[in-house]
């Protein structure tokens, strides 16, 4: 269980977020939804430890998150691992590495400089490169993917930290439909198969609901929804949005996910049919290397 306990963070005079309580059991996956600048980021990034909050607790189980420092703090950021908008992968390393890059904090300072992974780990890196179908790209550097391989190498990469919790800023808003849907099928995969529980800030309520059992929406750094996607009616999304009762629809926080929109709006990218033909002969030269 993750419990946040009055958990407040100002900057200056501004409360980014606001004496939050809630009750995050293990394995769920949770949606945070609200308007640009409700302090969601803030939120994860205090879970994180990122940020220091200015008031409250951060529970896991019997840890306190809040108070964790040296060894104990760096355990935390092994059992939760985050991820990015704009994915932070190295972009002139390769994937391989980069994705073992997650085992660095599983590892001593002497090995972790030397560069030392063991076969398991490779093997590993490989297997997890091959569940999220981006194991053809395993020599590359990083910054040649499209960006929803790049955010899958990143899932990886989170995954090779064998996390307990996973926290994921906005992890598709920079990607185009079709990709945005594979790299969230690939966290909820994650949540049910692993149990790990995932907690993502989405701008989009339609994804939201699709991928969310739980869906908590904040509003000038306060939680002022927390219910299922059935819950979060038409007057609930007005609400948290702040819109005028007829100002608002649904589908101005909307981004279409299903397969066949052909609203792209990025750069092109390679198709999954693709991806998965290079598949086997990539991942045997990855096979190689280790
Ligand atoms: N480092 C900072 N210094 C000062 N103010 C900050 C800082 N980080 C965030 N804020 C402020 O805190 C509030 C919440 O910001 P936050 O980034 O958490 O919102 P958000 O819900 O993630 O928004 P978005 O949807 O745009 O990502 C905003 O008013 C923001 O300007
Ligand atoms: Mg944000």
């Amino acid at each position: 269980m993750l419990t946040l306990d009055s958990l407040t963070k100002r900057f200056g005079d501004k409360v980014a977020v606001d004496a939050v309580e809630l009750d995050i059991p293990e394995g769920q996956m949770v949606g945070i939804i609200g308007r640009s600048g409700a302090g969601k980021s803030t939120l994860l990034r205090m879970i994180n430890r990122l940020i220091d909050p200015s008031e409250g607790q951060i529970r896991f189980g019997d840890v306190n998150v809040t108070t964790l420092s040296g060894s104990a703090l760096r355990r935390w950021n092994r059992d939760c691992a985050m991820i990015f908008q704009q994915f932070n992968l190295v972009p002139r390393l390769d994937v391989l590495t980069n994705v073992l890059l997650g085992r660095l904090n599983h590892k001593s300072t002497f090995a972790s400089l030397a560069g030392l992974y063991s076969r398991e780990e490779r093997l590993m890196a490989i297997a997890m490169l091959e569940r999220l179908g981006v194991v053809q790209t395993a020599l590359q550097p990083a910054g040649t993917l499209s960006g929803g391989q790049q955010q899958r190498v990143a899932i990886a990469r989170a995954m090779m930290q064998e996390p307990r919790l996973i926290l994921a800023d906005e992890p598709i808003a920079s990607l185009d439909p079709l990709n945005a849907k594979v790299v969230m099928d690939s966290l909820a995969d994650i949540n049910r198969r692993e149990g790990i529980t995932v907690v993502t800030n989405l701008h989009t309520l339609d994804t939201a609901r699709t991928y969310c059992q739980r869906i908590i929406g904040m509003f000038e750094g306060r939680v002022v929804f927390d219910g299922t996607p059935a819950e979060l009616t038409a007057a609930e999304a007005r609400r948290l949005y702040g819109a005028a009762n007829d100002g608002f629809s649904e589908a101005m926080t909307s981004t279409a996910l299903a397969d066949d929109d052909n609203a792209s709006t990025g750069a092109p990218t390679r198709s999954l049919e693709e991806d998965r033909a290079d598949t086997e002969l990539a991942k045997q030269r990855a096979e190689a290397l280790v």
